[in-house]
């Protein structure tokens, strides 16, 4: 059984959908440690206290990164976290972060990477009239929505559709390719050679250790 820690600073409903499926079964062999976030407001906060999870405020608020990064690290490991995802997390790792769990951080984002990083992915798709949208996990390096990619979701930008019902269309895909790549991330099934995912036999390669 492997320990989820789910790090979040808005509505949460990729860490929704994540529960829900991990409730479900539908995610294998895990359950959720740790739901943390640096906003106490946070909606994702109010759902993981509504479902008895561990519900964790450390605000970032007037610090340096790696002071908080120190905080919750310490955090995820007393609740005994094997793997870290960013859902709607709204502060870039510092390095120091990243090194303490190494290929061991998923983010979500909402573009096809490495098309629209940053802030407001969809919109900067839509404004730039792409046909083809969607979404992308990764693990977490240094830089900004930029490791290794695990699962990418496209979908068509429809032409009688707006920003809104595209970020919305997206969300959908998001909450499927979150589950996909925990549950591959978890199965271990892979390894990565430059900075991609290459996957192996399940013979070859055993589950996380
Ligand atoms: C999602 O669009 C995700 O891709 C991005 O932040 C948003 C979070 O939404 N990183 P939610 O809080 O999971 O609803």
């Amino acid at each position: 059984m492997k320990n989820l820690g789910i790090l979040l600073s808005g509505r949460g409903s990729n860490f929704e959908a994540i529960a829900k499926n991990v409730a479900s079964g539908e995610i294998r062999d895990a359950r959720i440690s740790a739901v943390l976030s640096n906003k106490a407001d946070a909606g994702g906060l109010a759902i993981a206290r509504q479902l008895g999870l561990n519900a964790i405020v450390i605000p970032s608020k007037g610090k340096q990164r790696e002071e908080h990064d120190r905080e919750v690290v310490a955090a995820l490991r007393q609740a005994k976290v094997d793997l870290v995802c960013l859902a709607g997390y709204m502060r870039l790792l510092s390095p120091w972060f990243v090194q303490q769990f190494p290929r061991r951080i998923l983010n979500i984002h909402p573009s096809l990477l490495p098309a629209f990083p940053g802030l407001e992915a969809q919109e900067q798709a839509f404004a730039y009239g792409v046909k083809i949208a969607g979404c992308t996990v990764h693990f977490v390096d240094e830089e900004l929505d930029h490791g290794p990619i695990i699962v990418q979701k496209a979908i068509q930008v429809l032409d009688k559709g707006d920003e809104r019902t595209l970020a919305a269309r997206i969300l959908e895909q998001e909450h499927i390719a979150y589950s996909e790549a925990i549950n591959i991330v978890l199965a271990g099934n892979f390894e990565i050679v430059g900075r991609k995912m290459v996957m192996t036999l399940a013979a070859e390669k055993g589950p996380l250790p």
